[in-house]
């Protein structure tokens, strides 16, 4: 078939890759010229596993090309994806602008039939607008039809998640939109569910939606934990067992970030809200969320205390989560912030985005390192931010001979802790007790409360 994928971001980019991995002609467009000439040039502007062999391949056999035009793009193609950025705006809601620009373009270029598909999160009634946005700006009566097919890939793991999907949604108003884009993915062999417009866009916010209720669960469980001395990783895994409710998205930690449960999660309350409905459980999903971190940060202040002037603290990883150099809404860089405002000098290592926390943090009181061990050497304590497996496997004995005093921070449960404190550190983990520091355990909790009871976010 030919396609053409228009943004060239994390769905768009690994979009364009595999659908013409699959046997595809594909156009992919972007306004950017300097990131259309970088990806031309085999130079992927996201770090993502296996995706630039995946371009590489497909550009040299001549199934994927890139350019500027949508009317270049689009010319040719039986299905064209929207897949720009839907970023959160000021009010909770999706930002829709780029998609209102694009559907402008498409529907001034629009030379015969085709799909007009959006794989871009967006919300319930945003197709709809689109295929009123293509009409208005037809340049001669030419017929199409839209459609949703929402994009369940992560970040870290895109490539992957898109060959080995566990189900494919299609939403259509169109027998014929559906029928074309089923025989896209048919090959795949798992589930597809084809389904009216409005439910596609909607599947996607929901199954989002879930998933950060599901780490919130858990890390509201981390604190009921701690305060009655079990240990929440075992909590998990003996109810993740439980095929109805499984071990994903069960590991408690500093919060969710990212480019998508934040903003979709706000997005799915903002709109139920437009429908005055009063989505109670998402709302305190997005309160315990944002006081994650500040539970992590008074964990740590309480031992440190809260002048940190003269401290070095040795930090690891700065990306939202493992395998990205994606920093977006990283709880990491948030902590890293409050960790230098309270004075700390740090120093800083990140196997894939620390050349984007630059960007944000910038050089003051930071060292960005090259390692993980030279962050340690004289810091007055360890902090785990980031759920990278290479730091699971550090040697304990060597950061116990580096730091200045054997403390760890660990935010993503990253060590074992019974191992941990064998090897004489003072360890604070997520959802389990602290070994000795009796005043220090379960001091989350009231300070939950207080956050709560102050509206402080
Ligand atoms: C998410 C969805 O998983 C994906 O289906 C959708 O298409 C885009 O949004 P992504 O944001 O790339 O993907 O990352 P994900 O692996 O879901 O992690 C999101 C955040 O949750 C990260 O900050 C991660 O550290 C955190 N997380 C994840 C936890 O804290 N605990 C978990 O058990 C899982």
């Amino acid at each position: 078939m030919k396609l053409c994928v228009i943004g060239t971001g994390y769905v768009g980019l690994v979009g364009a890759a595999i659908f013409s991995d699959w046997g595809n002609t594909v156009f992919g467009v972007d306004i950017d010229e300097e990131k259309i000439k970088r990806i031309k040039a085999g130079e992927m502007p996201i770090y993502e596993p296996g995706l630039s062999e995946i371009v590489l391949k497909n550009i040299s056999e001549g199934r994927l090309s890139f350019t500027t035009s949508i009317a270049e793009g689009i010319k040719e193609a039986e299905i064209v994806f929207i897949c720009v950025g839907t970023p959160q705006s000021e009010t909770g809601a999706a930002d829709l602008s780029a998609v209102w620009t694009v559907a402008k373009e498409i529907g001034q270029n629009l030379n015969g039939y085709k799909v007009i598909v959006t794989k871009s999160t967006v919300p319930v009634g945003t197709n709809e607008k689109v295929k009123q946005i293509i009409t208005e700006n037809l340049a001669s009566p030419v017929e199409f039809d839209v459609a949703s097919n929402p994009e369940f890939l992560r970040e870290g793991s895109s490539v992957e998640d898109m060959q080995n999907t566990d189900r494919t949604v299609i939403g259509s108003d169109s027998p014929k939109a559906l029928e074309i884009l089923t025989s896209l993915y048919t090959h795949l062999g798992s589930p597809i569910v084809a389904t009216n417009l409005r439910s596609a866009e909607m599947i996607k916010y929901a199954a989002n939606a879930f998933l950060a209720t599901k780490i919130t669960f858990i890390n509201e469980m981390a604190q009921v934990c701690e305060k009655a001395g079990a240990d929440v990783t075992m909590v998990a895994k003996g109810m993740g067992l439980d095929k109805r409710i499984g071990s994903a998205f069960l590991r408690a930690g500093i919060g969710y970030g990212g480019s998508c449960f934040p903003k979709d999660v706000s997005a799915l309350y903002r709109t139920a809200t437009d429908h005055s409905y009063d989505f109670k459980l998402l709302r305190s999903v997005i309160e315990v969320n944002y006081g994650q971190k500040d539970l992590f940060m008074f964990k740590a202040t309480r031992f440190l205390g809260t002048n940190l002037n003269g401290k070095t603290l040795a930090i690891l990883g700065l990306a939202f989560k493992d395998n990205t150099d994606d920093i977006r809404d990283s709880v990491a860089v948030e902590i890293v912030k409050k960790l230098r405002g309270l004075g700390a000098q740090l120093k800083v290592y990140d196997p894939a985005a620390s050349d984007n926390a630059r960007k944000i943090l910038g050089d003051t009181s930071i060292t960005y390192c090259s390692n993980e061990y030279e962050t340690m050497e004289g810091a007055d304590a360890l902090f785990v931010l980031t759920e990278w497996k290479q730091f699971a496997v550090l040697d304990l004995a060597k950061i116990k001979s580096l730091l200045k005093q054997p403390v760890i921070f660990d935010g993503r449960n990253s060590f074992d802790k019974d191992t941990t404190e064998a090897q004489g550190f003072t360890y604070f983990a997520i959802g389990k007790r602290t070994n000795g520091l009796e005043k220090i355990n379960g001091a989350g909790n009231n300070y939950s409360a207080t956050l709560i009871k102050n509206g402080s976010h």
